[in-house]
């Protein structure tokens, strides 16, 4: 595996091959979410297939691939589709595409994502900004040899969510009237569901939904310095909350139902 270093800019090159183009701020489109970038003025999309080391989702359904565009003004490179932990690759492939945004000039970054529901008020179907992140329940992506000049050693993480980017989040829902909540994340590895007392303990240490995905994402654009926001789309009440198990066709279900709300809001936000 060459280093990390050498797998940035090798995927830079490729993409460099295919469009000059220089975002200013990235999404990363969740599970169902990925509509979203039909409205987007498409200067050039590049298949995560075609680039070298680049990893390439296992999970039915899930696109892959970049599409750098417009935001009415705003040049924004939309992640349709991402890999996740649960699929075997290491974390440190798996935030590979983030590190490949901030190499190509984004300073900003929005990760969406689908969650289990377990505080009082996240029902399926509500949307839900991040307001921090609970990553102890994952390996960090950022071990193993620090390349400083990606970022330092030792990184703080006191305000992962950046406090400007929630703001304009919640103004941006404010304006269309879509109601936000807000609340902490917590990455689980997947694949499988919680169990019922997980969720309790995950309860009790102020986590108030639960996805696979977003948080070791945050971490590694935090490292390089970019800002982050957050937005779940809760899909079901996590395990044992809703008194029936749990299945990923609900999610998508439930995702679909919400993505013209959810796409509204990213839209009135990028363009922010
Ligand atoms: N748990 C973990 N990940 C999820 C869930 C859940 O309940 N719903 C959607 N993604």
């Amino acid at each position: 595996m060459p280093a990390i270093m050498d797998q940035i800019q090798s995927c830079v090159s490729a993409i460099r091959q295919a469009t000059s183009f220089v975002p200013e701020s990235a999404v990363v489109l969740g599970s169902g979410l990925g509509g979203f970038a039909e409205k987007l003025q498409v200067e050039a999309q590049v298949p995560y297939a075609s680039l070298p080391g680049f990893p390439v989702s296992t999970v039915a359904g899930h696109a892959g691939r970049f599409l750098f565009g417009y935001v009415d003004q705003k040049p924004v490179a939309v992640m349709q589709g991402r890999v996740h932990y649960y699929e075997g690759y290491s974390m440190e492939q798996v935030v590979l595409p983030i590190r490949v945004l901030g190499a190509l000039g984004a300073k900003e970054l929005l990760l969406t994502n689908a969650a289990g529901g377990i505080g009082p008020e996240l029902t399926p179907g509500c949307l839900m900004l991040l307001t921090g992140h609970i990553a102890s329940f994952v390996p960090s992506p950022l071990t193993g040899p620090n390349e400083e000049a990606l970022g330092p050693r030792f990184p703080d993480m006191s305000e992962v969510y950046a406090l400007p980017l929630r703001e304009r989040a919640k103004a941006a829902a404010a304006e269309l009237g879509i109601p936000l909540k807000e609340g902490v994340y917590l990455q689980t590895t997947g694949p499988n569901y919680e169990t019922p007392e997980e969720i309790k303990l995950y309860r009790m240490l102020g986590a108030d939904a639960v996805g696979m995905s977003t948080a070791c994402e945050a971490m590694a654009a935090r490292h390089m310095g970019m800002r982050v926001c957050g937005v779940s789309v809760v899909t079901n009440l996590a395990a044992g909350l809703g008194g029936k198990p749990l299945s990923h066709q609900e999610v998508q279900e439930v995702a679909d139902q919400v993505s013209g709300q959810f796409q509204r809001l990213v839209w009135r936000y990028l363009s922010k």
